[in-house]
């Protein structure tokens, strides 16, 4: 395997690898042993960034109390990004579903630094957009965040082209911390931000940390058209099977057979294809085990050409 490579984050002084990893299966599927197996051999490939949020885990922080404790010792090495704003069912006191209010992301913070165990989120990101709340609120609640040192960077999850357009402008002309990522879900089998997000992204320099980059496994190899799925896999579980009968297989044999022809491997496209699109700075891929978590930051080594995007890009549809 290469040496990791790292990019800042949009517009901004925060530098992260080109493969994160994300934390939903800590506190859920993966017990703190397991979590902590993940996360050392996350920092052994040289990732450096953690993407978690206060809904994580089951119960609802879960997957940051798991981080916090996985990361003792060396929390300073590595960049942790948690998320609020999606509805913790009272674990925050009653939100009436103003999740971008001053009062709330004053309570949520809190929380999230407990269970993190750390006395700092290096990128606090609104996880989704709150329709009531005006965006002058959020970011002037965020920015003082950021001027108490208990955050050191801003981003948003699930926005549109418009809203970062907007959160942008209010932002700069309040003076007010700007949001330096996006993230929102892509892969090469769901590329509708590209007709919008990402030219947003591109113009005010926010970085996407795309999500679902493997499509919940259908982008690892792993399951195939017509053939039982492998156990323990997460589209093995009895819940989704209907998602696995209706997955894009023409589409996903495509990819496979373009990866072939190369001598690379699904997850080399998947992941070192999605590193190079345009303003995607770290492919945050979730693990259950840590041979995953090495694969996916092996997978970054692969550099395609411009012919082999153009090609990609006529397999998989916008
Ligand atoms: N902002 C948002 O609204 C939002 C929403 C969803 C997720 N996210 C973030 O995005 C991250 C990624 O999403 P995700 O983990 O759900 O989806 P994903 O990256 O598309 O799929 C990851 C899953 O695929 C399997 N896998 C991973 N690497 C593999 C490998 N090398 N070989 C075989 N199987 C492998 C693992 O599941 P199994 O082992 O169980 O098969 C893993 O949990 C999350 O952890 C979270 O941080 C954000």
């Amino acid at each position: 395997m290469a040496d990791m490579r790292f990019r800042r984050l949009g517009r901004s002084g925060l530098v992260v690898s080109v493969v994160g990893i994300g934390c939903n299966n800590f506190g859920r599927k993966v017990d703190d042993a397991g979590t902590k197996a993940v996360v050392d051999a996350a920092i052994d490939s040289g990732i450096n960034l953690f993407d978690t949020a206060d809904i994580y885990g089951n119960p609802h922080g879960a997957s940051e109390l798991a981080l916090g404790k996985a990361l003792q010792g060396r929390r300073d090495d590595v960049v942790i990004a948690s998320k609020f704003g999606m509805d913790m069912q009272g674990a925050n006191g009653a939100d009436h579903g103003a999740r971008g209010a001053r009062r709330y992301i004053a309570k949520a913070v809190e929380a999230s630094l407990r269970r993190l165990g750390t006395d700092y989120i290096d990128l606090y990101q609104m996880h989704a957009p709150d329709a009531e709340t005006p965006i002058e609120e959020t970011l002037s609640a965020l920015d003082d965040l950021v001027t108490a040192g208990k955050v050191r960077y801003l981003g948003n999850s699930n926005f549109s082209g418009w809203q970062i357009a907007d959160a942008d402008w209010t932002a700069r002309t309040g003076g007010r911390t700007p949001f330096i990522s996006a993230q929102n879900e892509y892969s090469w089998l769901k590329r509708g931000i590209e007709t919008d997000v990402i030219g947003a992204c591109e113009r005010f320099g926010l970085g996407m940390l795309p999500f679902f980059p493997l499509a919940s496994g259908l982008l690892t190899g792993k399951y195939q058209r017509d053939a039982p799925a492998p156990a323990g896999g997460r589209l093995s579980e009895e819940r989704y099977a209907g998602r696995l009968a209706g997955a894009p297989w023409d589409t996903i044999e495509a990819i496979e057979a373009f990866a072939k022809a190369r001598g690379l491997g699904m997850l080399d496209v998947a992941i070192g294809g999605l590193a190079a699109q345009p303003a995607v700075t770290s492919v945050i891929a979730g693990a259950t085990q840590p041979e995953q978590v090495t694969a996916n930051a092996a997978a970054a080594d692969w550099v395609p050409s411009e012919a082999d995007l153009a090609e990609l890009s006529t397999i998989t549809q916008p």
